[in-house]
């Protein structure tokens, strides 16, 4: 598949992708789990560095759930460090081509302070950027941002409940709603990502492990998406 191959006048605005299938890559080679997260690294570069050439707008990747904590502790122990590693590591080349750097999530006091600095530094240092938003979905849970969004509201001494208070209080209001949302490894679930955000997102299901994951499975999931008919309630265009 190329990036030929596609639409460019249907290029989604906003993709966001469960990375997952870690750990079954790396047990296929019978080498331990966190092998497969430091394999996912170059997948998620490389499948960046495709959206960004395409023109997507938005880039979405779940990093780690507010479910993820029940893992063996030194997993978690492992993916803090790892994404505290990437962050040192890539920040400057995503901000050398002009990408904005951006997490969602809940910053509670299970997330080491460093990593907390590190993602305010990334995000302060690449603001002005003009290119790809890149959000991370860090200690993120679908249900903790409406509980967030809600006591946020609450908080307030608002009467009224809307859509749009709701939005409005969302971890980044900026942030469109996924048009793609892509799941790898062949799990057909949501695990709670974007769960207000995802409510008209066309969902494409790969059977690719992570790890194995590059900018040509992506041209792909585009493709699906651009033969899909969106409709979001109405009657459509066929
Ligand atoms: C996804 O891969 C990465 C994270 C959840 C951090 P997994 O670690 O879930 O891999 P599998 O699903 O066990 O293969
Ligand atoms: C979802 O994957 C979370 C991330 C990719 C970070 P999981 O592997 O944690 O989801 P389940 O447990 O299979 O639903
Ligand atoms: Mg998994």
């Amino acid at each position: 598949m190329l990036s030929s191959d596609l639409d460019p006048r249907r290029i989604p605005v906003h993709i966001a992708c469960v990375m997952d299938g870690n750990g079954r890559w790396a047990e296929q080679r019978g080498l331990p789990r966190t092998e497969g997260h430091t394999a996912g690294e170059q997948s998620l570069f490389d499948v960046l560095e495709g959206a960004n050439d395409l023109g997507v707008g938005w880039f979405t990747v779940y990093a780690f759930s507010t479910e993820n904590w029940r893992r063996p502790a030194d997993e978690v122990q492992f993916l803090l460090r790892f994404n505290e590693q990437i962050l040192i590591n890539r920040r400057d080349e995503m901000h050398e081509r002009n990408m904005r750097i951006r997490f969602i999530g809940r910053r509670d006091r299970r997330v080491p302070r460093r990593l907390v600095r590190l993602i305010d530094d990334a995000e302060e240092m690449t603001r002005g950027n003009s290119g790809l938003t890149f959000t991370v979905a860090f200690n993120y849970g679908g249900r903790a941002e409406l509980v967030d969004a809600v006591q946020r509201l609450v908080d307030s001494g608002v009467r009224r409940v809307t859509e749009k208070a709701i939005a409005r209080n969302l971890y980044d209001p900026e942030m469109p709603d996924p048009d793609l949302v892509i799941r790898t490894s062949g799990e057909y679930r949501i695990s709670n990502f974007l769960l207000w955000e995802i409510a008209y997102s066309e969902l494409v299901f790969s059977e690719t492990l992570w790890p194995d994951f590059r900018r040509e499975h992506l041209y792909s999931a585009i493709k699906e998406f651009q033969d899909r008919d969106r409709r979001f309630g109405g009657v459509g265009e066929s």
